[in-house]
């Protein structure tokens, strides 16, 4: 489930990583700037961040766009304003095309274990991670969701991705 696993990352560490990365490009104009994650990467808020817990000073990916059978560089950094405890969790959806591939929950604390980061989670966070990419990703549209809330339902963040990989 790389996909998956790409966004567990993304959101817990406010940062990234994940072998589903390779198939993100930057082919989300429809949306609106000011929803771009800053920094060098393909990801965007799901809506305004006016009530979100964690804040991103950048998200920056190398390479990006992320290329199949290379290592990807994430390096994150960002700002808990409130302190994240257990019971956390992100709902996680992975769509190719108009199918659902992945739809699944999963505990915020226990995937920020994968990033050396331990709950409760406050402060500042710089969070670096290399990625193997696998040499080849099935083509298509992907659409990649990750929707983090406290244990109190609180929003943490919200970010999305589309993706056209492999197609010119
Ligand atoms: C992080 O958030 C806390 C709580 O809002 C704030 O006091 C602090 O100044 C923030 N740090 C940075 C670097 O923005």
């Amino acid at each position: 489930m790389r996909l998956t696993s790409f966004l567990l990352t993304v959101c817990l560490s406010s940062v990234a990583v994940s072998h589903a990365l390779s198939l993100f490009g930057s082919d989300q104009q429809v949306l609106d700037d000011e929803l771009a994650v800053p920094g060098d990467n393909p990801l965007f808020y799901c809506q305004s961040t006016d009530e979100n817990i964690l804040l991103i000073d950048y998200v920056d990916l190398t390479p990006n766009p992320p290329e199949a059978g290379k290592t990807l560089t994430i390096k994150a950094h960002g700002n808990f304003t409130e302190s994240v405890e257990e019971g956390a969790y992100m709902l996680l959806q992975v769509k190719y095309g108009l199918i659902t591939l992945i739809k699944q929950q999963a505990d915020l604390c226990e995937q920020m274990s994968n990033v050396d980061e331990d709950c409760p989670l406050s402060g500042e966070k710089t969070i670096t991670k290399d990625v193997d990419l696998p040499a080849t990703v099935p083509p298509g549209k992907y659409t990649v969701t990750a929707d983090v809330y406290t244990k109190d339902d609180q929003q943490i963040i919200c970010l999305t991705a589309t993706v056209h990989f492999g197609g010119k």
